[in-house]
């Protein structure tokens, strides 16, 4: 009797153990499950990916009284010539047509960063808001390198919002016209997104 309950009470250990590091597990990987899950794609109603190209005017507008375009942080004083260091905020207009009278279809939301000690380099962190029709509410997120002397700049569409959701593209941005006593900028954008 004395060898038994030893044996006895150290089994009864190890099942006691057992019981508990296996509810432990199965406790765990319920949580895990609770946090994280795999949804089927339809449920979203995510079909067919589409290909939408649009092309909108976008207006700098940093002289008179409502500028959509202000600077909020100022060149240091020992900067280099191409400005380094200076972010402009915006809320510029987007119309269907370089005129700024041609209708309004959206804002381009966010900032530029004059990110380069060489030329006129941009860092572009917007957001296209649309206000237009179906696009009412749904946004584009566009961040990229804009060198506004060149010709076509490409910059990456990273995301979007609404109508589109896990959108991912390029826009491709050609200066339309730039008034150099004002400082006033008006940009051609081919938008090329794929969304579902
Ligand atoms: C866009 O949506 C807003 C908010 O829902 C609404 O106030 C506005 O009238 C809409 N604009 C157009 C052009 O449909």
């Amino acid at each position: 009797m004395a060898m038994i309950f030893p044996t006895f009470a150290s089994l009864y250990i190890f099942f006691f153990l057992l019981f508990f590091s296996i509810f432990d597990m199965i406790l765990v990987n319920g949580e895990n499950q609770d946090f994280m899950r795999s949804l089927d794609s339809n449920l979203l109603d995510l079909k067919q990916e589409k290909l939408t190209h649009f092309r909108v005017y976008w207006h700098d507008i940093v002289s008179g009284h409502n500028p959509t375009s202000v600077v909020v942080v100022k060149p240091p004083a020992n900067s280099v010539a191409t400005g380094f260091g200076v972010i402009a905020m915006i809320d510029d207009p987007l119309t269907i047509g370089p005129e700024m009278s041609s209708k309004l279809v959206g804002r381009a939301q966010g900032f530029y960063a004059l990110a380069s000690q060489e030329e006129l380099g941009l860092l572009m962190s917007m957001n296209f808001a649309f206000m237009e029709g179906k696009y009412n509410g749904s946004t584009i997120t566009v961040l990229g390198r804009n060198a506004v002397f060149s010709k076509v700049r490409e910059m990456p569409v990273v995301g979007g919002s609404g109508l589109f959701r896990f959108a991912r593209g390029y826009v491709q941005a050609r200066t339309h016209m730039f008034d150099i006593k004002t400082g006033d900028a008006t940009v051609e954008y081919n938008v090329y997104v794929l969304h579902y």
